[in-house]
This record gives structure tokens, sequence and C-alpha cells, in this order.
């Protein structure tokens, strides 16, 4: 039978919280407990099951990768809001806040090393298809978000090498989740390769929405500081098209905010947000958030299973290009 949604919230958040990391020093692994019990959305783990969902409603070896990505996702966390400087995340404070740098570099290297444990742990038969898309897709995470640091410091990236920064740090992990689910159920390789391609054009939608969020949300449902991307210089999508679309007078205060050394963090934050409020940049980017929406749901439609069993699929997607959070 086909679950829910919050069939599937409910079975990993059960899992993980009967998941004990107690093994001593208490310095190394209260910090994974910490992360891993502050919630989050669980978006990847749920996609894997749900993806072994449209073939079988036995999970034991899915819920293996299920719990592996979601460690290893966590893990990637602790590391991006060190280099982000970060201070907040699902509404509290970060590790390297809690704790110290340090502990967030260790504490994520051991997630990292249980979230192997973790998709090891499937069955022979598929156990060297398992890894192998685990590590590419881990290895591909790190190509990007070393992309999206040495961007920091650019001033010429342009949209399409934004869009390949994101397929990297954010979209594959999104696809390989669902590419899981095909192994596991052990499904055709076009079903496998079409739900790949729903998760990348999921995974585009999602980082961009996320960058949206980051100016436009609100702290309190998005349980980040709004602005971070603004203080940072990232270029997203929403910087890079401000510069595209601004006249010379914008282009040239633009610049200058993103040349300052010393500011005031809130003032940066409204200068370049008023820029983009004139812009219009918040409904270009929507555009472009639905764009790969559509082309996710085109992916989901080329998986032969019938409509309704992928309706939770595409009703997930509905709902993650209207978060809040
Ligand atoms: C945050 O991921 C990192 C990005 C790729 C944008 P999520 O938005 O899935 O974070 P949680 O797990 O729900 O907190
Ligand atoms: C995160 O990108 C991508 C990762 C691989 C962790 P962000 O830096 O935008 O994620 P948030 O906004 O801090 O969650
Ligand atoms: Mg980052
Ligand atoms: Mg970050
Ligand atoms: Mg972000």
């Amino acid at each position: 039978m086909t679950h829910s949604f919050n069939y599937f919230v409910d079975k990993i958040d059960k899992v993980i919280t009967s998941t004990k990391f107690d093994q001593e020093p208490d310095t190394l692994f209260e910090p994974i407990e910490y992360i891993l019990s502050l919630g989050g959305k669980r978006v990847r783990p749920i996609l894997t099951l749900m993806a072994q969902n449209l073939y079988t409603d036995n999970f034991d070896e899915a819920i293996k990768c299920a719990m592996g990505i979601e460690v290893f996702h966590n893990f990637t966390l602790l590391h991006d809001d060190l280099m982000d400087k970060s201070d907040m995340r699902r509404g509290k404070p970060t590790v390297h806040k809690k704790w110290d740098a340090n502990t967030a570099i260790l504490s994520g290297d051991a997630m990292l090393i249980e979230a192997y444990k973790y998709v090891s742990g499937v069955s022979v038969d598929i156990l060297p298809e398992v890894l192998s898309l685990f590590s590419k897709t881990a290895m591909e995470v790190c190509i990007g978000q070393q992309h999206d640091m040495d961007f920091e410091k650019r001033t010429d990236v342009s949209v399409d090498e934004y869009l390949e920064m994101i397929r990297l740090k954010t979209a594959v992990l999104i696809g390989c989740s669902l590419k899981m689910g095909a192994i596991t159920a052990r499904t055709s390789s076009d079903d496998g390769d079409n739900l790949y391609r729903f998760g990348i054009n999921l995974g585009l939608a999602f980082q961009l929405k996320d960058d949206l969020l980051d100016v436009y949300g609100d702290t309190s449902k998005f349980g980040k500081k709004i602005g971070g991307d603004i203080i940072n210089n990232k270029k997203t999508y929403l910087l890079i098209k401000a510069f595209e679309e601004s006249n010379e007078a914008q282009k040239k205060e633009l610049s200058e905010w993103t040349q300052k050394t010393e500011f005031d963090n809130n003032e940066k934050i409204s200068a370049v947000k008023s820029i983009y409020d004139k812009l219009n940049i918040h409904s270009i980017t929507d555009e472009l958030i639905k764009k790969y929406y559509l082309a996710a749901l085109e992916s989901l439609n080329r998986v032969g299973v019938d409509e309704d069993k992928k309706q939770e699929l595409s009703k997930l997607a509905h709902t993650l290009m209207h978060r809040e959070h």
C-alpha cells in the first residue's frame, strides 16, 4: 500500500530517536544526538522511502539508506554552518556555537562514518551499486560546497555556474535519496534514472527556494538567521540576477556593499534587499523555481508506475515549493 508523508516522518523520527550514539566520549557523540534531535524536514530519507514505496512496502533495506543519507546530510550541516559562520539552525544554536569549531569538525567526521555504516547494511547484491552512488554523491557535495565558498570571493559568477554549483552541493543528494529507493526496490534502471532526474530538478528548485527564504523568510519559521547569504556575499541566483537587472547606480551600490569589509549587518541586509525589491528579484526567482518544479513533475511522469502511486511524491514536491522553512 501507498503510505503518506506523515507515516514516513513518524517512521524516520522513531528510528532516529531510538538510535543511541551513547559511546564515550560525550564530547564527540552528544553533538550528534543534538543535531539529529532538532528535527528538520527529513526530506531526503522520506524521498528514499517514498521511492521504495512505489514498488513495495517492505522498508528494511531502504531505511538503512534513508538513515545513512539523513546522517550524512546532518554532517554536511555541521561543517556548512562553521564555513558559513551561521549561529542558528532549526531555531537552535549551531553545534560550533553551542560547543566549538573543533567539535563541529570531529563530530561531523564521526557522522560521515556513521552514514557509511548505515548504507553498508544493505544486501550484498546491491552493496556495490549503493556504495558507488553514495560515494559519488558525497564527493559531488564536497565539490559543490567548495564552489559555493570560492564563489564568495568572485564577482563574475554566471547563472550557469551557480546552477552547476547548486546541482552539486544540494540536488545530487536529493537525486541520490530517490535513486537509493529505486535500487533497494530492485526496479529497472530506467525508473531509477527518472527518479534521479526528478530529484535533480526538485533539488535545484529546493536550493533556489532556500536562497529565497534566506532573504525573504521569517526567522521564527525558517529556523535560520535571515540575511546570512547577503552578509557572506554568496553568489545566489538572487544576487546574480540583481547584478544583471540593475542600472548603473544600483550596480555601483551593490558592488560597494559586496566589497565592504566593515559594515553593520542589518544595514547591509536591508540595503541589498531593497535593491532586490526594486528589481523584482523575488518573482524572477519564483519563476525559475516553478520551471524546475515543472521539470521535476515531468521526470516523475516518466517513472513507469501507476499515477496514483506517484501522488505522494508529487504532493511532497508541491509542498516543498510552497514551504516557509
Ligand atoms: C538545508 O537542508 C541545506 C540545504 C540544502 C538548503 P534542509 O532545508 O533540508 O534542512 P533540514 O534538514 O530540513 O533542517
Ligand atoms: C547548504 O547550502 C548546502 C550543503 C551542502 C550543506 P546552504 O549553506 O545554503 O544551506 P543552509 O542555508 O545553511 O541550510
Ligand atoms: Mg553553505
Ligand atoms: Mg549555510
Ligand atoms: Mg541557505
